[in-house]
């Protein structure tokens, strides 16, 4: 009896030192908040195990909680939900039920989860493009694009820019009843990255007619240069999105070789001949002093040039688009940014907002002090969070009132 006890007591501590991360004083719901975190720390976990022994890839494990968490697609009162292709690429309609005055608006939105994870039809993303719809009375095309370790770049992009091409001529905007003038991108994440990008794209593509009116941009990653940024120090083992797995979808997106990744997680991938891009993603320039705190600006560490020759993606500015002169940003449309204080991928996203700005892009920044990086996906279910209603309702917001 007593050891038993013993063990129980013994399992109980082990197991509430695994659970145990320390949460922000300013978050709300910290148990709970513990406790997704602690799954998702059991996940990666497990994934690794699955990888070393090589039973599967560690991707393929997490795609496991993509494929547990899909929806059909399923049509209500208010928007019918067709899942169908566009140019071969798969995707998920959102039309809106109610009369309109006029023409609608129109949403392309790409999901999150590291160019690695994720669909249209995840439950929580379902429900954030069915909310879109609704409350916005708004035509959404929810995009699947291929996704690695099977597809690396450019598929991912490729596939996103095919679909909003696609959308865009105009016989496909008048049979959805979308006004030309009121169309966006958008996405969260690597979904925000693949927005970004394809803004930039098709100020370049003299066969796309129609102009986006606005791109918005949830906590997206937007550079591949300096993985050492101070939100990448300060956040290096927060919550659902430590450093190690951004380091993972950094590389997975270019390739399964795991010199990539190693040379990455030491920031140690740039080769010297491309020092000229490190102006774009200098920290000690384009961040505030808050954000800026007591780090020290170093100047970059260079790699050798055998990688960037074999994987040139990573300095591409379809996978990077920060990587882009002051130039190439002036065209770009309206622009929300959001950024999580809690996010390795923070200060990308305050770096884009600050050079956009100075570029005479208009843009709304909004940083939100007590969120992490991924919330907006915690708006349904046993997993829902107040602060994930706080973001999806900002962001909702400003398309109402700018789309
Ligand atoms: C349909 O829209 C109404 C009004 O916006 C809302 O109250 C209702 O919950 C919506 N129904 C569904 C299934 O989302
Ligand atoms: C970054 O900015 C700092 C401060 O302006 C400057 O000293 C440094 O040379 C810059 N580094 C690069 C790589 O642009």
């Amino acid at each position: 009896m007593g050891a038993k006890l013993l063990c129980l007591f013994l399992a109980s501590v082990l197991l509430a030192y695994y659970v145990y991360t320390p949460i922000p004083e300013d978050f709300e719901e910290p148990w709970k908040l513990m406790l997704i975190t602690a799954s998702f720390r059991a996940i990666g976990h497990l994934a690794e195990v699955a990888d070393r022994l090589g039973l599967m890839h560690y991707m393929e494990v997490l795609m496991l909680i993509t494929a547990a968490e899909y929806v059909a697609p399923m049509s209500d009162e208010n928007v019918t939900v067709i899942d169908t292709e566009f140019s071969n690429i798969a995707v998920r309609l959102y039309l809106p039920q109610k009369a309109s005055d006029g023409l609608r608006r129109a949403v392309i939105y790409f999901h999150g989860g590291g160019w690695c994870l994720g669909q249209a039809g995840m439950k929580s993303y379902d429900h954030l493009t069915r909310w879109t719809s609704n409350r916005l009375n708004a035509v959404v095309v929810s995009v699947s694009y291929r996704l690695a370790p099977k597809y690396h770049f450019p598929v991912q992009f490729e596939d996103v820019y095919s679909v909003t091409k696609f959308f865009l001529q105009s016989s496909i905007l008048s049979q959805y009843e979308v006004d030309p003038e009121r169309v966006c991108v958008a996405g969260d994440s690597a979904g925000g990255n693949l927005a970004a990008a394809v803004a930039q794209q098709l100020l370049e593509d003299t066969e796309v007619e129609t102009k986006l009116k606005a791109q918005a941009l949830i906590y997206p990653a937007l550079q591949t240069l300096d993985l050492n940024l101070p939100s990448y120090q300060e956040n290096k083992n927060k919550l659902i999105l430590p450093k190690s797995l951004m380091v993972k979808f950094w590389s997975e997106y270019f390739t399964s070789d795991s010199s990539l990744r190693e040379a990455m997680a030491s920031n140690r991938h740039v080769p010297v001949e491309s020092s000229h891009l490190f102006q774009f993603v200098n920290w000690s320039n384009l961040l505030p002093e808050e954000l800026k705190k007591d780090h020290v600006y170093s100047s970059p560490t260079y790699g050798s040039s055998e990688l960037a020759q074999k994987y040139p993606g990573f300095l591409d500015r379809r996978a990077a688009p920060l990587l882009v002169s002051d130039a190439q940003l002036h065209r770009l449309p309206l622009t929300y940014i959001l950024t999580c204080e809690h996010d390795v991928l923070r200060d990308d996203g305050v770096m884009y907002a600050r050079r956009l700005q100075a570029a005479g892009v208009p843009v709304t920044h909004d940083h939100i002090k007590d969120a992490f990086h991924g919330a907006i996906m915690f708006v349904s279910g046993p997993a829902e969070l107040a602060v994930g209603h706080r973001l999806l309702n900002r962001y909702i917001e400003w398309l109402n009132e700018n789309l």
